[in-house]
């Protein structure tokens, strides 16, 4: 991340940090940034030493959406050529890492999306989740009405999208958008800690687990379960499976070689 403009990124232990870092847009997506923001998380994947991520943004803002700036001239080939917006933010939601979304200030439009995208949210009591597309002659266009939808339900994903209505990190626990809620000043501590719990399972048993949870909003139940049994089975494979299940019956610490 050395040559990033936008992104901040360091590691803690086996966590990788990922901080969005354009406070002059309060982290407005723009398209220098989500490139960025793809290429360190590519890295991340590759990483073997890196077992999970926290993607963050300031105390003031996650991010407060797709740059309108950059925006506003567009036209429809435009969008529709370069298939903006997913070409470049989707990587967080391809990532085959856990990766955590760490939300304090505005996490709006894309911000808010980017923050779907992620595996779970941790959002600070000062966190403002908001899709205001249509305040502006839009929409939402990185996921917004179909993974909001899903985890908050139709009611809330209406209400939403059709108003613009921004909610606080209370609501957004309620409606089942954020995992958590924690003081504002623990949030990278609440979710450090969460990504190092993470990174210390079997890394092979973690990504069955993830990708496991993901099926369940591609699939019918039936093919989901089997989907989970077979990946449960798969787990039978692992170095994890036989350390981890020794540790518990030898009442000591599981010490995994993430194969
Ligand atoms: N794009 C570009 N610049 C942005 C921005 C955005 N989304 N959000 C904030 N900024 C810029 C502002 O233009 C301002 O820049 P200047 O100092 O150069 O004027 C700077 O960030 C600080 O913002 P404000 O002065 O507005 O700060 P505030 O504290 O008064 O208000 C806010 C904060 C309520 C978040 C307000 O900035 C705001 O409403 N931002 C836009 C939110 C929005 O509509 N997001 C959705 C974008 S569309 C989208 O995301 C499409 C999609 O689905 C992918």
């Amino acid at each position: 991340a050395e040559d990033s403009t936008f992104i901040q990124a360091e590691r803690q232990g086996p966590v990788a940090i990922v901080r969005l870092d354009r406070p002059k847009a309060l982290n407005a997506l723009c398209d220098q940034l989500t490139r960025e923001l793809s290429a360190v998380l590519d890295a991340v994947e590759a990483d073997d030493s890196a077992g999970a991520v926290v993607l963050t943004g300031s105390e003031k803002a996650f991010a407060a959406g797709a740059d309108i700036k950059e925006m506003q001239p567009k036209g429809f080939s435009d969008v529709f050529l370069e298939d903006f917006i997913t070409s470049s933010w989707e990587r967080a939601a391809t990532l085959r890492k856990p990766i955590i979304a760490a939300v304090s200030g505005y996490a709006l439009g894309g911000g808010a999306e980017l923050a779907m995208m992620c595996d779970f949210i941790i959002a600070a009591e000062s966190a403002k989740f908001g899709q205001p597309e249509i305040s502006i002659g839009v929409l939402p266009g990185a996921g917004g009405t179909q993974r909001l939808a899903r985890s908050a339900g139709k009611a809330k994903a209406m209400d939403m999208v059709l108003t613009g209505r921004t909610i606080d990190a209370w609501e957004a626990e309620r409606i089942g958008l954020a995992a958590r809620v924690v003081p504002t000043d623990s949030l990278m501590q609440a979710a450090t800690e969460a990504a190092t719990k993470i990174a210390g399972f079997s890394r092979p048993a973690v990504l069955m687990a993830k990708e496991s949870v993901n099926r369940a909003f591609e699939t019918p139940l039936a093919e989901g379960l089997r989907f989970e049994r077979r990946m449960f089975h798969a787990a039978f494979a692992t170095e994890g499976q036989s350390e981890g299940m020794a540790a518990f019956l030898d009442k000591r610490d599981a010490e995994y070689t993430h194969r």
